[in-house]
């Protein structure tokens, strides 16, 4: 499955299929309904969002071997280090390696960017998702409230980038 994967990282906002982007954010996150305590911000993800976004943080894309969009991550600079967010992948075709490929698309980027790490915030509830990043070389590093919420709602995971470079 991964070796037809392709990762691309589109630069003109005229070349990003916004609307199937929407699509697989509205459908991967579905899941998370009845699970998580407020509601996943991507439930009210619109295109004008994400061509807002597009427009400060950097996008990759996951296609099949046709072409067609299967997966995404998002890339928002925060100074010394890089955040990383709005992963998803068409549910029809999860566990076959494409949210592996865009977590390691996004790293690369920021390690070449000279960011120190590769941060994330992911819901207490998700110990599925939780499970996915520790396997990617993330750590807890922090804990998060949302407002209005008296209890930990998210923690907040780190990966340490330029290892090679330290070590
Ligand atoms: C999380 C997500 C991006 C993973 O993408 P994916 O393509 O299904 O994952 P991969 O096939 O690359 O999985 C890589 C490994 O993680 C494991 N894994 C993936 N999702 C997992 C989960 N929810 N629970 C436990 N393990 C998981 C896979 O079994 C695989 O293990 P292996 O390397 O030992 O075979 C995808 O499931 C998704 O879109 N989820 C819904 C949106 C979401 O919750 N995003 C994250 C927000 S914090």
């Amino acid at each position: 499955m991964t070796s037809s994967i392709e990762i691309t990282s589109p630069r003109d906002p005229a070349l990003v299929p916004f609307d199937r982007l929407v699509e697989i954010l509205l459908a991967a996150f579905a899941f998370q309904d009845d699970i998580v305590d407020p509601p996943s911000s991507a439930k009210s993800v619109n295109i004008a969002e994400l061509q807002w976004r597009f427009a400060r943080d950097t996008l990759f894309l996951a296609h099949d071997s046709a072409g067609r969009v299967i997966g995404q991550v998002w890339v928002e600079d925060v100074g010394k280090d890089a955040y990383l967010y709005k992963l998803s992948v068409d549910p029809s075709i999860q566990g076959g390696g494409i949210g592996k490929a865009l977590v390691e698309a996004a790293c690369a980027h920021a390690e070449s960017a000279g960011k120190e790490n590769m941060r994330l915030h992911v819901r207490v509830e998700l110990t599925g998702n939780i499970a996915f990043f520790k396997s990617r070389g993330f750590e807890i590093a922090g804990e998060g409230v949302h407002g209005g919420y008296d209890r930990t709602t998210f923690w907040k995971m780190a990966r340490p980038l330029q290892l090679a470079k330290t070590a």
